[in-house]
């Protein structure tokens, strides 16, 4: 059982830039927190990071690729901590390139990480919720789910699944009290958008000096702004937001 009724988040990616931010914005707000993350050692010591700081969080560290996983992890989470209030599907991996260049693999892997890991997570989810009158899920979808970018199909096809799905979702249990809506980043300093300069051979630096001169508010997103996003959607204020897409761009347009 978690401490002093802590409100608990569990937060998948929760070791990537965004994940990882978010998850020092909640235990700086007092939440108790559920960490997902595929690599365990990565996972583990964030949590003694945090635990060493007075907060409250536990490593449920596993692959999304594996569906008994998802099936099993709200369950899991809520047995340790007797609740669980927020959700965060914030773990994603792109893989770049047209239909042309997209293997078998690409597709199976993204649409298993990036669509079917939050479908499995929100329906063992939704009935935990529900017992308990309401909860809180967000999902990391992109700005490229809405308007889709050139020369990466399957990133964008996923993440335009992922936001009709919380579109769908929203509709669906807000009579539950659940609310349920979706972030929709355009590029964020995070080693994601980092690896695509790697791949064209570009230093990381460089690369994202320039893209900055591209965004009316001068810079691409850091982490923190998107995770406090993510806070406010998954607080109290935004008790009328439900089933909303909401755009973090800097101003910028994706075409
Ligand atoms: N960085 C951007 O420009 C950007 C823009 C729009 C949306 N997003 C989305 O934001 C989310 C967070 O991305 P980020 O930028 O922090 O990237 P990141 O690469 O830093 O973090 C992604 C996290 O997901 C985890 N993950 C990936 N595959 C997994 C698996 N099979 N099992 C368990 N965990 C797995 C990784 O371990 C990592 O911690 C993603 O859904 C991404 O698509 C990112």
């Amino acid at each position: 059982m978690n401490r002093a009724g802590r409100k608990v988040a569990l937060v998948t990616g929760s070791c990537g830039g965004i994940g990882r931010a978010l998850v020092k914005k909640y235990a700086a707000q007092g939440l108790a927190l559920a960490l997902a993350d595929r690599e365990q050692s990565a996972t583990e010591s964030f949590v003694s990071e945090i635990n060493l700081k007075g907060g409250e969080a536990k490593s449920f560290a596993g692959d999304l690729t594996d569906q008994s996983y998802c099936d099993s992890l709200p369950l899991q989470v809520f047995n340790q901590f007797g609740r669980i209030d927020i959700l965060v599907n914030n773990a994603g991996l792109i893989r770049r390139g047209k239909i042309t260049d997209t293997s078998d693999e690409d597709f199976s892997l993204s649409i298993a990480v990036n669509v079917e890991a939050p479908f499995r997570l929100v329906r063992a989810t939704i009935p935990i919720m529900e017992k308990a009158g309401g909860g809180s899920i967000v999902n990391t979808s992109s700005c490229w789910g809405v308007y889709p970018g050139p020369d990466h199909l399957i990133y964008c096809t996923t993440k335009a699944a992922l936001a009709a799905m919380t579109k769908c979702l929203g509709r669906d249990h807000a009579h539950q009290k659940i609310r349920i809506n979706a972030v929709c980043p355009n590029e964020v300093n995070t080693a994601m958008l980092r690896s695509g300069f790697k791949i064209r051979g570009l230093d990381p630096e460089n690369g994202i000096a320039k893209l900055n001169e591209s965004v009316p508010l001068g810079h691409v997103a850091e982490p923190e702004e998107i995770a406090n996003v993510i806070a406010f959607l998954t607080s109290d204020e935004a008790s009328y937001i439900c089933g909303s897409l909401v755009e973090i761009n800097g101003g910028k347009a994706v075409y």
